[in-house]
């Protein structure tokens, strides 16, 4: 018997990256996935690549009707959630004098309002469904404590962070365990990303920080998205039960909490 047998998940920015790599490993224990994404392109590209047990949907977590757009046809394909993974977020970094209100918006947007309010869709379905579920919330080594430089992303994992706290609390009467895990640096297209900030603001030479923080994880390097997927089908599973509004680091030893 497999550990998400029978299950159905929704996992919003799924079509790279650790979303990605969580769908596969859900679909290896049983579960069956929606990968919604603002990059429906793709998100079909993956869930294709997956097979029978994965559809596309498209999915902008900063737009309502698109959240619910997204449950309904996940609920109308696969009858229901049972799981739901707030993983899309972006990273962006400027210097606190530079901060402009757009970016700001924008990043509080996806990371903030989309996880909550693709909870709050979800939670709703779960709880008229009667019968429970598990969400997980990705936050970040970021949300323990600040970074120069990465203010506002920092901001927004902290809230990631207490929101499960609260959501977590809330919800476990309704058999809704909501948890979040925080990795630390995990090799990707989004470190690509980060890399190419540290580049700019810190005059780094490409791939010169991606080095640095790898050398600095206690673990020895940098994560992969693979490192994670064990966290991930553990919350979601019954083992977990008896787990309430609990962040989880994932990070080879860089944070305890
Ligand atoms: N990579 C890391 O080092 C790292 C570290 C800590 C936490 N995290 C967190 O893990 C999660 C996944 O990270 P990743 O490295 O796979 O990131 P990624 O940038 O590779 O993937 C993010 C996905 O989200 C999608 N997305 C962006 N905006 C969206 C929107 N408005 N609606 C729907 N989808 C949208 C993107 O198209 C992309 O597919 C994120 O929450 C990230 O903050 C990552």
């Amino acid at each position: 018997m497999k550990r998400l047998d029978g299950k159905i998940a929704l996992i919003t920015g799924a079509a790279r990256g650790i979303g990605l790599a969580f769908a596969k490993a859900y679909v290896r224990e049983g579960a069956k996935v929606a990968i919604a994404d603002i990059d429906i392109a793709r998100a079909r590209q993956s869930a294709g690549g997956i097979g029978e047990a994965a559809m596309a949907v498209e999915m902008d977590v900063t737009q309502q009707d698109s959240i619910e757009r997204a449950v309904a046809e996940t609920v109308d394909r696969f009858g229901r959630i049972d799981i739901l993974i707030n993983n899309a977020a972006l990273f962006t970094a400027a210097p606190i004098v530079e901060i402009g209100r757009t970016d700001y918006q924008r990043v509080f947007d996806i990371n903030v309002a989309g996880t909550l309010f693709t909870l709050q869709a979800v939670a709703r379905h779960m709880i008229e469904r009667g019968d429970g579920g598990k969400i997980i919330n990705m936050a970040s080594q970021a949300g323990r404590r600040g970074e120069p430089l990465v203010a506002v992303y920092c901001a927004t994992k902290a809230a990631v962070i207490s929101l499960t706290q609260s959501a977590g609390l809330d919800l476990i009467r309704h058999g809704i365990n909501v948890n979040a895990i925080a990795p630390g640096v995990v090799d990707g297209e989004h470190w690509d990303g980060v890399d190419a900030f540290f580049a700019k603001y810190e005059g780094k030479a490409p791939g010169q920080k991606k080095k640095e923080v790898g050398a600095a994880v206690p673990y020895g390097r940098m994560g992969t998205a693979q490192d994670l997927t064990g966290m991930a089908i553990f919350l979601a599973s019954d083992e977990a039960d008896y787990i309430v509004a609990q962040t989880y680091n994932v990070d080879g030893g860089q944070w305890m909490s």
